[in-house]
């Protein structure tokens, strides 16, 4: 097992270069399944999850080889289920059921549980697929969802916490080889599921309201090999992002795409944040930002993405006053805050709502990291913070931050890994 040694406080500044996306990589590869043709994805972050994902392909018979950022896959011949416990290990290997229904006509995969950051049920993928005439059994665990033919109709992704991705992303990948005409309605237009439909679209896929709520699917008899770029990671540009106005300092990140993180520019310019676009980079002038208290809620694009509700809170920690964030999306993501008092943050949870007062001189703590996005709001607590801080459960930041240790010592960060055997993990620290 791996911890992580912050020491706090020293000096960042220089370039970042942003990674492909996580949550685009993951459906993406999930998706090239639907041809027996080569498909060739790139810019893939290499991550423990895109890893796992590929590992899955190799399982269900795929050919795959990833190299440099570029994976290719070829599904000439698949069969069998994904791999017993996979869904538990990865919840985003969901994402394969719209797919291999599609291609295989059939699919037992384990039903995902819930996570620390919600129960996370998945009634409205299947609700989706059922409309698409999928039959879909649920029995001691498994989910066992078969379709000879998958017939095209109007169906809604839509859900009490807004639209579903991955249900949308599964749906959408069925109804590209189903018969006919498929009408989606409240369909996520989260910019992952606008990059899978783009990559379809080379594939053959005819899809019509790219980026809206209704997307018309016009069913095709096959689909064949593309290559495609992933869009940059919005999620970790927003963790750089903040990480500069926390810690004030400069901060140049390159290889992103501002545009699809609107509301967090919108709303941090509004409130005394300093940046600007240089050519294809993006400056953030933590030094001389003056920010002021706000208060947020997290909503589905183009709202504030819930996946930076958590480092938004180490923010805050810094900002004079009363801050608030209200989590609509997970109203339980708040996993993070104990650690964060731990550090000496002021924070109190109020329902779907963390309030919290800055600014705090945190104090540098062992802490234990809960999820991936939590582990983002701590080594941001963490850098800002005062003395070292010892962290534990580095392995989720390792699924969905590209090399996050070695681009944060490229810019002055003072942190190493420390291998910990289970049985010394308590006695070392
Ligand atoms: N929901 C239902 N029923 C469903 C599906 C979802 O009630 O059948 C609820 C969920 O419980 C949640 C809300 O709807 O309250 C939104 O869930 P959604 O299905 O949109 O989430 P997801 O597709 O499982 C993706 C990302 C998450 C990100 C969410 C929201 C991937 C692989 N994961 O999850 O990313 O938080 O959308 O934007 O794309 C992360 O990267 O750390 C992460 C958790």
């Amino acid at each position: 097992m791996q911890v992580v040694r912050i020491q706090g406080r020293h000096p960042l500044g220089g370039l970042v270069s942003v990674s492909g996306s996580k949550n685009a990589g993951l459906p993406a590869l999930a998706a090239a399944i639907l041809t027996d043709e080569v498909v060739t994805l790139r810019r893939v972050p290499d991550l423990n999850d895109t890893r796992f994902m590929g590992r899955i392909l190799v399982d269900l018979g795929c050919e795959f080889s990833f190299q440099a950022g570029t994976a290719h896959i070829r599904a000439r011949e698949i069969g069998g289920d994904p791999f017993d416990g996979c869904v538990r290990q990865m919840r985003a290997s969901v994402c394969l059921l719209g797919p291999l229904v599609a291609r295989m006509k059939r699919v037992n995969m384990p039903l995902p549980g819930g996570c620390v950051i919600g129960p996370r049920p998945i009634d409205l993928h299947l609700r989706g697929l059922r409309a698409l005439g999928c039959e879909i059994f649920i029995q001691n665990g498994l989910v066992s969802a078969s379709a000879e033919h998958l017939t095209g109709t109007t169906l809604s992704m839509g859900g009490p916490f807004g639209s579903t991705v991955t249900g949308t992303v599964n749906v959408i990948c069925a109804a590209t080889l189903a018969r006919g005409t498929t009408v989606i309605r409240d369909a996520a237009r989260e910019p992952e599921v606008v990059d899978l439909c783009h990559m379809l679209v080379k594939m053959g896929a005819k899809i019509d309201g790219i980026g809206e709520s209704t997307l018309t699917i016009e069913g095709v008899d096959r689909l064949h090999g593309a290559s495609h770029g992933l869009i940059p990671d919005r999620i970790e540009f927003g963790t750089f992002l903040l990480l500069a106005l926390a810690s004030r300092s400069e901060l140049e990140l390159t290889k992103i795409n501002p545009s699809l993180c609107g509301a967090l520019l919108e709303v941090l310019a509004a409130n005394g944040a300093e940046f600007e676009e240089v050519g294809d980079s993006f400056v953030v002038h933590g030094s001389r930002s003056n920010l002021r208290p706000m208060h947020l809620e997290t909503l589905p694009f183009p709202g504030l993405p819930t996946d930076l509700q958590a480092p938004l809170c180490a923010l805050f920690t810094q900002i004079s006053g009363e801050n608030s964030i209200t989590e609509n999306i997970y109203p339980n993501r708040f996993i993070h805050v104990d650690e964060l008092r731990r550090m000496g943050a002021n924070v109190s949870l109020k329902g779907p709502r963390a309030i919290i007062r800055g600014v705090t001189q945190l104090s540098g703590a062992q802490v234990v990291i809960p999820d991936l996005r939590a582990g983002a709001c701590l080594y941001l607590a963490a850098l800002v913070a005062k003395g070292e801080s010892l962290i534990r459960g580095v392995h989720h930041v390792d699924r969905g931050y590209e090399n996050f240790d070695e681009k944060l010592k490229k810019i002055g960060a003072v942190l190493q890994r420390e291998e910990v055997s289970r049985e010394n993990d308590c006695k070392k620290i």
